[in-house]
């Protein structure tokens, strides 16, 4: 895994393979999103610094055991990688993940703040022959909304990284990610993360946010007017009818 400055791969340079040749012609879009999908990759956690150690003993009690930790800059924060288990095809089978950041103003502790620790985001792992911008195409069709747009990444052996997040609901929400890990020429997966992709993705989560927080707020003071509106005329309604004014 590269953990160094990003070196810019765009989505559509993906290899086309037997994914996409043996596609019927005329297979339906909706084909294209069923067969892209295949199991969770990873579930990440939001949690205070203080529980980090808490959080770690917890899951190796479960089995799991750390496999990368790191650190981003733009938004300072601890990114933990916990996996258990061996699958055929991959270096392990399930991940949990733990972000922290002694930042109060990290949208890691927005989210404890607003929601308290829990599940930040759920990421399915793509197919490796899937085509990410096809899907991301596709998917905003059928009305999903995304807060990025493909992020790609490529290490020193040539293994790609293509990630894909969808806009939570709420600010500083929880969301879904959309993960591809594809092999390098000599076979190798790629199994990790990289911090300029993760600073991307918080740099749009917290601006989605804030918008979210602005939209959210004009909304409910809409409301509140349209409540006092309503309110405000009920009583003067019952006030004539009552003659209280007369
Ligand atoms: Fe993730």
């Amino acid at each position: 895994m590269n953990t160094g400055k990003r070196k810019p791969v765009q989505s559509n340079s993906v290899k086309k393979n037997s994914y996409k040749k043996t596609r019927a012609p005329n297979q339906n879009k909706q084909d294209i999103i069923s067969h892209a999908i295949r199991h969770i990759d990873h579930i990440t956690y939001a949690g205070k610094t203080r529980n980090e150690k808490g959080f770690i003993e917890r899951w190796q009690l479960m089995g799991f055991s750390e496999l990368v930790r790191l650190h981003t800059r733009r938004y300072p924060a601890t990114h933990i990688a916990l996996t258990s288990g061996k699958s055929s095809d991959f270096p392990w089978e399930t991940m949990t993940g733990l972000s922290v950041s002694e930042d109060p103003g990290s949208p890691i502790n927005e989210f404890i703040i607003r929601y308290g620790e829990g599940v930040q985001h759920v990421a399915y792992n793509i197919h490796p022959e899937a085509d990410m911008e096809e899907l991301y195409q596709e998917l905003k069709k059928r009305k999903w909304q995304f807060m990025t747009s493909v992020l790609t990444h490529k290490d020193d052996h040539g293994a790609r990284l293509c990630q894909l997040f969808t806009a939570p609901q709420v600010p500083a929400g929880t969301f879904v990610e959309l993960i591809q890990r594809l092999p390098g020429p000599h076979g190798e997966i790629f199994n990790g993360f990289d911090i300029v992709n993760i600073d991307d993705l918080y740099e749009a989560y917290s601006q989605y946010s804030a918008w979210l927080e602005k939209h959210h707020r004009s909304k409910a003071v809409k409301y509140q007017k349209a409540f006092e509106t309503q309110i405000h005329s009920d009583f003067m309604r019952q006030s004539h009818s009552t003659g209280y004014y007369g």
